[in-house]
């Protein structure tokens, strides 16, 4: 039987068995993990399903359908031009936050900068940065040792160097140090619905959910980053669309000039940026 058959009739069997989840993109994705390939030669060469394969694709549909995101079944996700691995202690990188490594890149071109990632995670944005820039410095830290430990196995993975610390926000960080400071905080009410949605329901709630509404950990970064900023440094952010006004005022009292907020592909106000004068 063909690798295209077995995949037609596994997916048969998964809309027959209504599974919640589980679609036929993830399936695909689950049979290349399984069977250790990618797509141009699964498609062109013929490989069998052992009996373990088999298990290990029910355990992975099963899984998939208890609400698990699909980048924690296979244990990796992509971003920016890197492969991470993931697990369950840090939030799965979204295409949205790559408008920031977008708009630092272009910011500052070949020049030599230090730049602090604030609630690093698997560590894709400090990550996608040093892939980028080989003369930039970079720390990225996070209050969680698990997202630390997942950020330090990824730096090794993608033979980066990036300087990595435990600290709750910027506590541990010195004041006028950095260049340029990049934040994806929690920044979701726990009374958000979408913390129930599929994929999310599984992620760490402590990376995602913040007091006040969503608005306490963008607030108390916004104000930590003007500190640690020397002056002409920048810092930028991401925040839900609905946030972008309360950000805007946050920058302001912290005495942050030039504020701009930047759309996602959606079109959605997704990144603010200030300049410390
Ligand atoms: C929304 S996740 C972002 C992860 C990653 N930067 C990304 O974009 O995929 C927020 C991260 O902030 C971390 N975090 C939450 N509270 C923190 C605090 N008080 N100090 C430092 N990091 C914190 C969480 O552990 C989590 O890794």
């Amino acid at each position: 039987m063909s690798n295209l058959r077995a995949l037609d009739l596994w997916k048969e069997q998964v809309l027959l068995n209504r599974n919640k989840n589980c679609e036929s993109i993830d399936l695909e994705q689950m049979f290349l993990s399984v069977l250790g390939t990618n797509r141009s030669d699964f498609y062109t060469k013929k490989q069998y399903l052992s009996t373990d394969n088999k298990r290990e694709l029910c355990e992975m549909i099963s899984r998939r359908n208890s609400g698990e995101p699909l980048a924690y079944i296979l244990g990796r996700k992509g971003f920016w031009n890197i492969d991470l691995i993931v697990n369950e202690h840090v939030l799965v990188p979204r295409p949205e936050t790559e408008i920031i490594i977008k708009l630092v890149l272009n910011l500052y071109g070949q020049k030599a900068i230090q730049v602090l990632d604030a609630g690093t995670g698997s560590g894709a944005i400090a990550l996608a940065l040093a892939s980028e820039r080989k003369n930039w410095i970079v720390y990225a830290l996070d209050k969680s040792q698990e997202a630390l430990n997942t950020a330090q196995v990824n730096m090794q993975n993608l033979c980066l160097n990036i300087n990595l610390l435990r600290s709750d926000w910027l506590d541990s960080v010195k004041s006028l140090s950095l260049d340029v400071i990049t934040s994806n905080p929690p920044y979701v009410s726990e009374k958000d619905p979408r913390l129930k949605a599929d994929g999310v329901i599984k992620e760490p709630l402590e990376a995602l959910v913040s007091d006040h509404e969503g608005l306490a950990d963008l607030n108390k970064i916004i104000k930590e980053s003007f500190r640690c900023l020397v002056n002409g440094g920048r810092f930028l952010v991401e925040h839900a669309p609905e946030q972008s006004n309360l950000v805007k005022e946050f920058f302001k009292e912290s005495n942050y000039t030039a504020i701009e907020v930047h759309k996602d592909l959606n079109g959605d106000k997704r990144i603010s940026t200030g300049i410390k004068p």
